[in-house]
């Protein structure tokens, strides 16, 4: 069988200057539109404490996120837009719930916000200020880290209200955009990095 990163690969399409010049856009959603292949995504994502996700894809298991002592997190925490159908797929197969970090402006109840500067613009996030109980484990969740602001300013939030963040897990690493130096001293577990 394919390796997970090479299917990814495989199925990512590159936009030159999208959304603006000298940005190569690395469009996954053929990768999600793909049923195999989103169900890869989906486990090598919910299964981060194996060391490299793919790991655990090889050794046969795609299903390894859910042994018998259950996920080492309580929740999955998900970013707008694309983080989210990630995050939810993750918490189902894991059988956990699943957190909105939000756009500024989304969230109708008491939040905490962050702002983050990004690899084209600025922007903030939100979160429900209940949405996260202090010491609850908390696994991350996002298809791209790039520049890393947006998952740094996401960790950020939930360790505000007092979540251990247990995990990072992204599709794709943008490795030259240097995220995961912003997102440190977490590891970010990518299934692809380019
Ligand atoms: C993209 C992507 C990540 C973030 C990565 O989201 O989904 O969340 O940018 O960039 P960074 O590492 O430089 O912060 P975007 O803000 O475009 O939102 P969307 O998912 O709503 O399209
Ligand atoms: N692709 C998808 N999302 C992104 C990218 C990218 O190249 N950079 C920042 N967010």
């Amino acid at each position: 069988r394919q390796p997970l990163d090479e299917l990814i690969a495989s199925l990512t399409v590159d936009v030159p200057d999208h959304p603006e010049p000298g940005v190569l856009f690395r469009d996954l959603t053929p990768v999600f539109a793909d049923g195999p292949a989103f169900r890869r995504l989906v486990a090598g994502l919910a299964a981060p404490e194996n060391g490299d996700p793919r790991a655990a894809a090889l050794a046969g298991g795609d299903d390894a996120g859910a042994d018998h002592a259950g996920p080492p997190f309580d929740v999955v925490v998900g970013v707008e837009a694309r983080g989210f159908l990630l995050a939810a797929a993750v918490a189902l197969s894991a059988g956990v719930g699943v957190v909105l970090v939000r756009k500024a402006g989304k969230l109708p109840r008491e939040r905490i916000a962050a702002d983050y500067v990004l690899e084209y613009g600025t922007a903030t996030l939100e979160l429900h200020s209940d949405s996260i109980r202090p010491g609850q484990r908390v696994l991350v969740v996002d298809d791209v880290l790039a520049t890393g602001g947006t998952l740094a300013a996401a960790v950020a939030l939930v360790e505000q209200l007092g979540g251990v963040v247990t995990a990072v897990s992204v599709v794709v690493e943008l490795a030259a955009l240097g995220g995961r130096q912003r997102v440190a001293p977490h590891t970010v577990h990518a299934l692809w990095t380019t």
